[in-house]
């Protein structure tokens, strides 16, 4: 069995559903755990799904995975924009790291249009809705059988 994917959400995304709608869709974060659960077992992979408000929470969640050597999809939310901390942390990840934004940010506020995480990442998914989270998955185990 490979390592587990971490999913690591960040803040407001626990309020995903009710959260403006019309920019993040009517799926909830327990759905978008229940989907990628299932895609990630569909595809001989285990998850580890979480959400934090709080940025250090996040910081030692990816310093966890990297310590595993375990893969990521990380929706920074707005950390994505703010943290240097969550760039040095991710950069230390020998695993693919798969940055996903639920919304097409470039389309959005201008300070929405720089990501600190994306130069450390391996790939990025934007603007897909939720099913961004199903097609990183599918990346890293696409990537996982090349080896
Ligand atoms: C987001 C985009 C960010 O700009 C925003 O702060 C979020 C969600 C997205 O998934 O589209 O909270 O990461």
């Amino acid at each position: 069995m490979p390592s587990p994917i971490h999913i690591l959400n960040g803040p407001n995304l626990n309020t995903l559903g009710q959260r403006e709608p019309e920019i993040y869709g009517a799926t909830t974060l327990a759905e978008i755990e229940a989907r990628s659960r299932q895609v990630a077992a569909e595809l001989g992979h285990e998850i580890v799904f979480r959400q934090s408000n709080h940025e250090g929470a996040l910081v030692d969640w990816v310093q966890e995975a990297a310590e595993a050597s375990a893969p990521i999809v990380i929706n920074a939310a707005a950390l994505t924009h703010t943290s240097i901390a969550l760039h040095d942390a991710l950069k230390l990840c020998p695993a693919p790291v798969i940055e996903v934004h639920i919304s097409n940010v470039y389309r959005r506020e201008a300070f929405r249009h720089h990501s600190l995480i994306s130069a450390v990442v391996t790939g990025l998914i934007v603007g897909l809705g939720a099913q961004g989270y199903e097609l990183a998955i599918r990346a890293i185990a696409a990537q996982s059988e090349r080896g």
